[in-house]
This record gives structure tokens, sequence and C-alpha cells, in this order.
């Protein structure tokens, strides 16, 4: 051994050591006894584990099990992954196949709080709450938090104000949608502004019906990414233009909200970032504002499920990166090829997605369909189109689905299509 890698040698067990010295004794495993007590005591709180995922807990080095994920460096818990992958699956489940169900089963045990280098915490889609339970207020001391999983988690009554003190969160994941048990609710939620670091923010489910400032709180957190607020009985507020300050955000889901206007002061026209816009589910009943022809970052644009009653596609007619657009159960009215020809031709080639399902369309399908080249799903279901379906539909080599139920087409569909 040379005199360099004995000195690294040497030096490597002083600085496990001090860790150990530091942070309560190491067991010969490699893991914090502190640390194992405090999973253990975790695990006692689980009732039920019909995947036997906390099996492998026991034995001395709990860095080794399932779900748990120690830092090389200092050994200790950073990481606990315990998702259920199948919380549809269980949802559906619930009433009535109970023993059937993957995710596990009991309470979140405040031991937990033992775990002070906790980065991650993915428990989604387990039933750690139970009827009538909340959300555990104490997951607001895990300072480490940069990542906090707890969708589908059938917890209910007020989220705690507490999360506002993981400061260091990038991820929080609050998706609350399908819960039999009853309903999150937020109320105020200034403590979001406490978070500035957020790139992510999922409150689907979350009702926000009596929480009259979030467009001015959410304002706040401007590194966001991505924004599903789905089904939370959202208000806007009465308020002139709120200039965005949500520069960075991509993504950002108001589905399902009993929306009535496209308001051309919605701060989120403002903001040129977004990729995918969804307003799907909502009671809007306005033509599209002109401010949407400034989102040309715009890929994705649901608008399925309105009231829509005036579509101008032109418009869109500055959205060259849109690929997909669904606008399915709303009053189109017009010429199908009238509506194609309004959007803008830099798109032709490069559109993914159409639904129009549904939109009281008249007319027949255009010749020029084979310029849309990238045409991977089409829905035409239930409108008012005429005439036979043109083989030039045939070179469309992409497709995947199309339908075109419910119309009033003549003719036959051939090999040649
Ligand atoms: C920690 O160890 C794991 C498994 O040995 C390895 O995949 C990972 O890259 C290591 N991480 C760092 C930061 O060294
Ligand atoms: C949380 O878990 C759900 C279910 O696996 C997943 O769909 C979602 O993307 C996760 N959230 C984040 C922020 O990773
Ligand atoms: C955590 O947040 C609550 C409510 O927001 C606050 O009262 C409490 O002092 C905070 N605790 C810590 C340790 O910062
Ligand atoms: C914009 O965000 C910053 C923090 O990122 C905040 O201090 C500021 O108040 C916000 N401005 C508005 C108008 O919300
Ligand atoms: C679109 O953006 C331009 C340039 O920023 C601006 O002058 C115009 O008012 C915007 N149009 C709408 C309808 O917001
Ligand atoms: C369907 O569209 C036609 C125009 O193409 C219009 O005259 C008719 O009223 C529309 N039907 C409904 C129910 O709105
Ligand atoms: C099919 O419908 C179109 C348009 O309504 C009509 O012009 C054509 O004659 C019809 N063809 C047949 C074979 O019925």
């Amino acid at each position: 051994m040379s005199a360099a890698a004995a000195c690294c040698c040497l030096l490597l067990i002083l600085a496990t050591t001090t860790a150990s010295s530091l942070h309560g004794q190491q067991t010969d495993g490699g893991c914090f006894t502190t640390e194992r007590d405090a999973l253990l005591s975790f695990k006692a709180g689980i009732a039920e584990d019909p995947q036997s995922i906390l099996a492998s807990w026991n034995g001395q080095d709990c860095c080794l099990w399932s779900g748990v994920r120690c830092s090389n460096r200092t050994g200790q818990v950073i990481g606990l992954d315990l998702r259920n992958d199948f919380p549809f699956a269980d949802f559906f489940d619930f009433s009535w196949n109970y023993g059937k169900r993957h995710g596990i089963h009991g309470k979140i045990s405040p031991s937990m709080l033992a775990l002070h280098h906790l980065e991650y915490l993915d428990l989604n889609g387990n039933y750690l709450g139970g009827i009538g339970v909340s959300i555990p207020r104490f997951l607001g001391s895990l300072e480490s938090l940069v990542y906090l999983n707890l969708s589908w988690m059938n917890f209910v009554g007020k989220v705690p104000p507490q999360l506002g003190n993981l400061s260091r969160l990038l991820y929080l994941d609050l998706y609350n949608k399908w819960n039999p048990g009853g309903e999150l609710f937020a109320g105020d939620i200034s403590w979001l502004a406490r978070l500035p670091s957020l790139k992510f923010l999922d409150m689907s489910g979350v009702n926000l019906r009596t929480t009259g400032n979030w467009v001015q709180v959410l304002n706040m957190l401007s590194n966001l990414r991505a924004l599903r607020l789905e089904d939370c009985r959202l208000v806007f507020p009465q308020i002139s233009v709120v200039h965005s300050n949500l520069t960075s955000l991509q993504m950002l889901d108001l589905s399902n909200n009993w929306l009535h206007t496209l308001n051309p002061t919605y701060w989120f026209w403002d903001v040129g970032t977004i990729r995918h816009l969804d307003l799907s589910g909502n009671e809007i009943d306005e033509p599209f504002p002109d401010a949407m022809g400034n989102m040309t970052c715009l890929e994705a644009l649901h608008l399925g499920y309105n009231h829509l009653t005036i579509v101008k596609s032109k418009a869109l007619k500055n959205l060259c990166n849109l690929r997909m657009l669904t606008l399915e159960e709303n009053w189109i009215n017009q010429y199908l090829s009238e509506f194609l020809e309004g959007l803008p031709h830099c798109v032709w080639s490069k559109m993914e997605l159409l639904d129009l399902s549904m939109t009281n369309l008249s007319g027949e399908i255009p010749k020029w369909i084979n310029k849309w080249t990238d045409l991977r799903i089409v829905k035409l279901s239930s409108n008012r189109l005429v005439g036979s379906v043109p083989l030039e539909i045939g070179p469309l080599s992409k497709l995947k689905i199309l339908y075109l139920d419910s119309n009033q087409f003549n003719g036959s569909i051939l090999e040649d299509h």
C-alpha cells in the first residue's frame, strides 16, 4: 500500500468515526441505530402490507431494506419510496374487494421525525390515513424534504399549513381526486409562498373554493414548472390583470373547475412559456380570447367538454408548436374544412392529436388531409359529416386511432384507405 493510499484509508476511517459520533451510534451493519429504530416504529404502525414490501425490513443494515435509500457518503437515510403502483385499481376495488388492495394500510408514526436527513418521501397510493384522518401536521417538520408525494392517499380535512415549513421542497404532490372518504380542503394557502423553490405542485382534488387569494399566492412561486389544479372548485378573483411571475411555467392544468369564462385578464395568458394548457371540463361559453394567440409555446391545448359556441381557429394562427388539440363536446358549428383551414399551416405536418368529436362539424373530410402527415389520433365521431371518406387518409402512416362513427358518410371503406 502506498503512503498516499494509506493516508486516504486513514482519512476514510476518521470520517466514518466522526459521522458516527455526530449522529448517534452506527450499527455494525452501516445504518444508524436511531434511523433504524425510526423505520421499525413506522413499520409497527402498518397493520396490513398486502404486497409484503416491508418483509425485508429486518436485519441490521436498514440501508438494504426495500424502499429505503441511504446516502453513500454519510450512511444516513435520505429516501423512502413506498409508493403503491396500483392506486387506480385499488380505488375501484375499495368498497368490495378490500383484501385484494395493493397499498399498505395503517398510520404514519411520528417516529419518522428522527429521519432528519430525509429528502425524498413517496407514500402515494397507500392508506395511511383512513376515514376522517387528515395529513399529519408533523410531516411539516421533516425539514430536509425535497420531494413529497402524498397523492391517492385518501386523506381528508385541512391540508396542514405546517407543510409551509418544508422550505427546500421542489416537488409537492397532494393529488386527491377519487377520495371515497371525503374531501381535502386548503382554506388559506399563504403557507405555499414559503416554498419559493417549488417546481412542481399538484393539488388536484383539493377544494380551494374558499381560497380567495390563490392566484396571488401561486404567483409568488416563480420557479414553478408544472401546476396542476384539476377539480379544485377554483374561483377566479375579481381583479384585473395580474402580471404573471411564473416565467418558467410549462404545464398548467385547470380542468374540471366550473370556470365560465376565458377572461382576457387571466394571468396565464401572460405566460409565454406554457406548453401544455388544460381547460377541459369547465363551463366556458366564450370564443377563444385573442391573448391565446400569444401563447406561442403551446404544444397541447385541451378545451373539451365546455360550452364554446364560436371556435375561430384563426385565433390560434401563431401557435406553430401545437401538436395536440382537443375540443370534444363543444359547438364548433362549421365546415370541418373551414375549421382546419383556419389552423396555422405550420402545424399541418406536425399535429399528432385532433379530437373534434361531438362538435356539430359539417361538410366532408377534405382531400388535403394527406398533408397532415404526423396525425396519430383523429376523433371525428358524432358530427354531421357527409360524403365519402377520402382515399387520401391512406398515406397517413402514423395514424393509430381514427373514429368516424355517428356521422352521415356514404360510400365504402376500401383496402386503399
Ligand atoms: C451511490 O451508490 C449507488 C449504488 O452503489 C450508486 O448507483 C450511486 O451512483 C451512488 N451515488 C453517488 C452519489 O455516489
Ligand atoms: C406522485 O405519484 C404519482 C403516482 O405514482 C405520480 O403519477 C406522480 O407523478 C408523482 N408526483 C411527482 C411529483 O413525481
Ligand atoms: C411550522 O409551521 C407552523 C404553521 O405554519 C408554525 O406555527 C410553526 O412554528 C412552524 N414550525 C417550525 C419548526 O418552524
Ligand atoms: C414574484 O415572485 C417573487 C419570489 O419569487 C416574489 O418575491 C414577488 O413578490 C412576486 N411578485 C408578485 C407580483 O407576486
Ligand atoms: C400579444 O403580445 C404582444 C407583444 O408582447 C402584445 O403587444 C399584445 O398586446 C399581445 N396581445 C394580446 C391579445 O394579449
Ligand atoms: C349546428 O351547426 C349549424 C351550422 O353549421 C347550425 O345552423 C346549427 O344550429 C347547429 N346546431 C346546434 C344544435 O347548434
Ligand atoms: C355521398 O354524399 C355526397 C355528399 O352528400 C353526395 O354528393 C354523393 O352523391 C353521395 N354518394 C353516394 C354514392 O350516395
